[in-house]
């Protein structure tokens, strides 16, 4: 019984678009996954139309082991060899723009294939406001909407207009609001169980607004821009910031932030600054009262910053993020540099820190 998904009549983007399933065995890991790491997985099954997951979901016939949907894998930690089956979603028809005209917003929807940095360029090019500060993220629109991507001050919830789905347990295409994949802190209905694994995203529709709504107020956004900034200027400006502190995974294998920032009470807030001097903590308040501390200041204060093992290590400009320092590491390696930190960021703050990255098993 489907619970809160909305059935469609239709599916995304009905059309006479190719419809084309691959089915490939043996399939080297490596091109699948930002982190670089090598391997091997047992079935890829790469889908191009909504249309094919119809299909694939009436037989199963395809399906060996585990199956786990993936978009251009820039957030996951593949634990050794996948023994299961991967689905890639190519989903990547021209993007659909709804102008009914309001004179506030339009809505837009891309294919959960789409590069998500190739929708923020073609939105900044039409002077389209909403994800300017989302630009240089990498990865798929499907992923940014199972994961909540977030940067400079921006969530791609904030956006939502509707997410398009196939569930995979009624073969059916439904759709759900924003409220209804109930986003927080990169995370998603589904992300969570019961729901993980049931849906797997079409397309995605955004409200974006037709009148100026530059979102500066984050980090030194503001001084990097002009008074009255396009969202070209703005796009401009966040790639440039991101290249200046975080790693080019095709040089540095990584996934981003590997670890997420803490999330806390004023009491263990109150505690960190009694450790440190100048007893100064960088910290934001949440909505909700508590606060937010940025997990790369605790990493750094632990003296992480550039150090690792014989093969990862943390990125020197954004504790953050650990790379695949020689190209060779294993999951193994990333994992030891992962329980190394935790513990001694546990150590020094009493605080357990927590990974970002999707771990994906094949159990
Ligand atoms: N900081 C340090 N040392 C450093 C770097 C940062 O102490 O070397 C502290 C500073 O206090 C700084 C604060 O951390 O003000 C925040 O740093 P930054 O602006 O780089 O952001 P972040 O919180 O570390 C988050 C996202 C990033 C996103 C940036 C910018 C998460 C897990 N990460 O990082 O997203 O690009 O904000 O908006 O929320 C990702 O998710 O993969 C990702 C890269």
């Amino acid at each position: 019984m489907i619970t809160f998904a909305n059935v469609l009549t239709e599916p995304y983007l009905p059309g006479n678009y190719n419809t084309m399933i691959k089915i490939e065995d043996n399939v080297d890991l490596r091109p699948l996954n930002t982190f670089g790491l090598q391997g091997k997985v047992r079935r890829l099954v790469t889908y191009t139309d909504t249309a094919d997951l119809t299909e694939l979901f009436t037989t199963k016939k395809w399906q060996v082991g585990k199956v786990t949907n993936i978009g251009d894998g820039s957030n996951l930690l593949f634990i050794g060899d996948y023994n299961g089956t991967l689905l890639k979603s190519g989903i990547n028809h021209p993007i659909k723009i709804t102008d009914n005209n309001n004179d506030d917003h339009i809505f837009v929807t891309a294919g959960a294939g789409m590069t998500m940095d190739d929708l923020c360029a073609e939105m900044a090019s039409r002077g389209l406001w909403g994800t300017e500060n989302l630009s240089g993220i990498p990865g798929q629109v499907g992923a940014a909407a199972v994961q909540n991507i977030g940067a400079y001050g921006v969530e791609i919830a904030d956006l939502i207009e509707k997410v398009h789905l196939f569930d995979t347990v009624e073969a059916a295409h439904v759709s759900m609001s924003a409220d209804e994949c109930h986003y927080g802190y990169r995370t998603s209905v589904f992300k969570k169980q019961p729901q993980r694994g049931r849906y797997i995203v079409t397309a995605v529709t955004l409200r974006l607004s037709k009148r100026p709504m530059p979102r500066l107020s984050y980090g030194h956004l503001a001084v990097k821009v002009s008074a009255f900034p396009s969202p070209e200027e703005i796009r401009k400006a966040v790639i440039e910031m991101r290249d200046n502190k975080l790693p080019d995974w095709h040089q540095y294998g990584n996934a981003g932030s590997y670890f997420k920032n803490v999330e806390t009470e004023i009491s263990v807030y109150d505690r960190i600054c009694s450790i440190v001097e100048p007893n100064e903590v960088p910290h934001y308040r949440l909505n909700d009262g508590r606060i937010k501390i940025p997990t790369a200041w605790l990493i750094e204060q632990c003296g992480w910053k550039g150090k690792g093992n014989s093969e990862a290590s943390v990125w020197q400009k954004q504790p953050l993020v650990l790379i695949n320092a020689t190209g060779n590491a294993t999951s193994d390696d990333i994992i030891e540099l992962e329980e190394e930190i935790v513990r001694s960021v546990h150590k020094k703050f009493g605080v357990t820190i927590e990974p970002e990255v999707e771990k994906i098993r094949n159990i």
